[in-house]
């Protein structure tokens, strides 16, 4: 899937169904594109003559040394177009050109596939991206070089690393995240990472279940004082997507609602207070501060309920 098509939609997924964005709205588009095009001049070979051929040009003094060096220049030139051709098929990321076939392990298929359909993939976060390698080499042994040779701890996807990978492209949840007082956690070897609540091939969130199983590893009845963070976290975790589906469907009863009226730019702007509450929700998520989280969860519902009633 390339750049400026709309990714397929996971019909299970409620985020998805209303996620009617097209990569191209992105605002980490700027980056990713100003990246690709470093990386792009970075490979691009320079066309140059070889110097002893400009210094006898200056040796020839005969009409016909003129003529052979035009003639020289030009068959460089076009062996020149022909290497850059060659070198910009080289360019194409060779992990993705290769694992898009069959492996012959669905277990290392199945990673294929859940990142082809992704915003990952649509922005060309390539395997490399996190796992390293040598995404310009088609032998398998020479792109995996530091992927398969390293193992557990030292390998570049290893989890406790990841945050770091992640944080690389989302620096604003990093830098939440990494002032929670969970990330000293992490920093000891057995806190939440990204990847705790987020699928890293798809970005996906994963399951209210899945986020709240891995805060039961600590927070249990060992941890006297915080048994109930699980419980509340459960809580906010459906009440978040919730309000995220219900300021959707505001947005699309509104949009559909009569001609443009008074009140229905006063809806618009109320919708846009939604949202913002929504995104300061999130941030406090990333921050592990609970309270605020559902504070805000709580203004994104009035503020979506406020504005339906001026439509209605
Ligand atoms: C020419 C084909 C080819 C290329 C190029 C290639 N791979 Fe692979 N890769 C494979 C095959 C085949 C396997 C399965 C090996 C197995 O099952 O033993 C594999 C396995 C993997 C695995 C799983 C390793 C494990 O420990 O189980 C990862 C991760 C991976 N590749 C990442 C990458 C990345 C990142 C790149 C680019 C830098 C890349 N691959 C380039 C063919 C390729
Ligand atoms: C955004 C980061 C990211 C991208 C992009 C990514 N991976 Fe991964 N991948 C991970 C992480 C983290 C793990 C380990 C945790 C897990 O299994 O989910 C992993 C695990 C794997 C595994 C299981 C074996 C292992 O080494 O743990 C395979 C195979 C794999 N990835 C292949 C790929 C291929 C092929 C691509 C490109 C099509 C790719 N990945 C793109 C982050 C990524
Ligand atoms: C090389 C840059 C890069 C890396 C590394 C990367 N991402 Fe992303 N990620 C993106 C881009 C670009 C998007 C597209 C959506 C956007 O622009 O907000 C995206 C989308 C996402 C989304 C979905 C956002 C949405 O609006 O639906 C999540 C969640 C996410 N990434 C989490 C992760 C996690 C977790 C990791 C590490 C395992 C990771 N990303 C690594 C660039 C990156
Ligand atoms: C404890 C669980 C948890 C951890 C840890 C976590 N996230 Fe999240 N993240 C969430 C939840 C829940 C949401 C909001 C639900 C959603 O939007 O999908 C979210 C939202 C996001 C989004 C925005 C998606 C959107 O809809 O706009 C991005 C990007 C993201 N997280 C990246 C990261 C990165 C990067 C890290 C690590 C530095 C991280 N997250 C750590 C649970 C977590
Ligand atoms: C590695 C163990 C560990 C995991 C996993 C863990 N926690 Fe905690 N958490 C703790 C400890 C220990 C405390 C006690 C307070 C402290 O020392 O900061 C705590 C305290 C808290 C607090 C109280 C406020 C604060 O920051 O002090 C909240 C909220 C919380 N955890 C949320 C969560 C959620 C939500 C999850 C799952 C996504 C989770 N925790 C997963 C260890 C963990």
């Amino acid at each position: 899937m390339g750049v400026g098509q709309t990714r397929s939609v996971d019909p299970d997924n409620p985020k998805d169904v209303f996620d009617t964005r097209t990569p191209a709205q992105s605002p980490i588009e700027f980056n990713a594109t100003k990246l690709n095009m470093v990386n792009k001049m970075r490979k691009q070979p320079a066309f140059s003559i070889p110097s002893s051929l400009i210094f006898s040009s200056v040796r020839v003094s005969h009409h016909h040394g003129w003529v052979i060096l035009f003639l020289t220049i030009l068959v460089l030139m076009i062996s020149g177009r022909a290497d850059a051709q060659a070198d910009r098929k080289k360019v194409k990321n060779s992990c993705v050109e290769c694992h898009k076939q069959s492996t012959g392990n669905p277990e290392v298929d199945r990673h294929y596939f859940q990142w082809e359909d992704s915003w990952h993939a649509a922005k060309h976060v390539t395997c490399d991206k996190c796992h390293g390698g040598k995404p310009d080499e088609t032998l398998p042994a020479v792109a995996h070089a530091d992927i398969l040779e390293s193992e557990g701890k030292k390998t570049a996807s290893y989890y406790l690393k990841m945050d770091t990978k992640c944080g690389q492209c989302h620096s604003e949840e990093y830098v939440d995240f990494s002032m929670s007082s969970h990330y000293r956690f992490l920093e000891e070897g057995e806190g939440p990472s990204c990847i705790t609540c987020h699928n890293p091939k798809t970005g996906h969130t994963l399951s209210v279940q899945e986020i709240v199983a891995s805060c039961v590893n600590c927070h249990n009845e060992k941890l006297k004082g915080y048994e109930h963070i699980p419980r509340v976290a459960r809580l906010l975790l459906d009440t978040l997507s919730y309000a995220d589906f219900f300021v959707q469907w505001a947005q699309e009863f509104i949009f559909l609602k009569g001609k443009a009226t008074k009140e229905k730019a006063w809806a618009r702007s109320k919708l846009v207070d939604a949202e913002i509450e929504l995104f300061k929700s999130k941030k406090q998520w990333h921050l592990f501060n609970l309270n605020d989280t559902e504070a805000h969860i709580k203004k994104a519902i009035e503020f979506a309920l406020e504005a339906k009633k001026l439509v209605d």
